[in-house]
């Protein structure tokens, strides 16, 4: 239901037709849209307040700085690899943008006052997928945490089937205050 609304509020929107042609038409234009939509060129130049603010702070996160070159894309960890999730994320990723056009949010201020709101949907859009963005990397039984205190709670994160993001929120971005109903998941192991 809440996906058919953010449809129906984003069809007036001219700006993104291509994408409701993609969704109507089928896969082979949508798969065109999607790949532009995904893309970091789109996140982060298209939607100037990203550059100044996600987008540099991944830059300089670990994920942005690796040893290896091996840097995440916006689209590896915001969006699901099968074709129905990517519409669903994108419906998402294009209400953030719809509210971003209406309620005229276009400087890194304003954006921080809907960063705790983003920052919530994201983080809960992890619990409910048991981190399955971050697993496309990452292989839980194969990380050997340096520290003791990373390998006690890898072994309990095994054990109680704890997902990521219930201990590695705040690793790319600017840090940003848990809602209540994440602390209720962080806390209820
Ligand atoms: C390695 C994974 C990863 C990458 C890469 C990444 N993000 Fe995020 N992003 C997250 C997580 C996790 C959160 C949830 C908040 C938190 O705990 O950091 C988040 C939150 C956000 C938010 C909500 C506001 C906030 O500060 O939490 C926005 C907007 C966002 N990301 C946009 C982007 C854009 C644009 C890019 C690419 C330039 C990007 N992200 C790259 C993992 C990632
Ligand atoms: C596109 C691949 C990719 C994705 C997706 C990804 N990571 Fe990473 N991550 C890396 C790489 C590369 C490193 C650098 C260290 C390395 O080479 O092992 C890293 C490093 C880390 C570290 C180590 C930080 C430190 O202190 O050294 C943590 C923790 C981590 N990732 C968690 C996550 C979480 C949580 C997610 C999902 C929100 C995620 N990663 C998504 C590739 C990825
Ligand atoms: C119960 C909490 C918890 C869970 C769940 C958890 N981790 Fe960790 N992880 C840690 C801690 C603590 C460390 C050590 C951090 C440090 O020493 O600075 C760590 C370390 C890491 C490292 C860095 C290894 C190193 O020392 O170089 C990576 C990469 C990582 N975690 C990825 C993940 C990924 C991906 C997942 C989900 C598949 C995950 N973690 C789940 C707590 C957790």
């Amino acid at each position: 239901m809440r996906l058919l609304k953010w449809i129906g509020g984003l069809t007036g929107l001219a700006a993104f037709a291509g994408l409701a042609v993609g969704v109507i038409a089928g896969a082979p234009v949508a798969d065109g849209v999607d790949r532009y939509f995904s893309s970091n060129a789109f996140c982060a130049e298209t939607c100037h307040v990203m550059t100044t603010t996600v987008a540099a702070e991944l830059a300089e996160s670990i994920h942005g700085t690796t040893k290896t070159g091996v840097v995440p894309e916006c689209s590896d960890c915001h969006i699901s690899d099968n074709l129905f999730g990517a519409y669903v994320d994108h419906a998402k990723g294009m209400r953030d943008l719809y509210s971003k056009l209406v309620k005229g949010i276009d400087t890194a201020e304003e954006f921080e006052t809907v960063r705790f709101e983003a920052a919530n949907r994201v983080r809960m859009h992890l619990v409910n997928n048991d981190s399955k963005n971050c697993r496309t990397c990452h292989v839980m039984e194969k990380i050997k945490p340096e520290r003791t205190r990373g390998q006690r709670q890898h072994a309990e994160a095994q054990e109680k089937n704890i997902t990521c993001i219930v201990c590695h929120y705040d690793l790319v971005h600017k840090e940003t205050p848990l809602s209540e109903e994440f602390e209720a998941v962080v806390g209820s192991y």
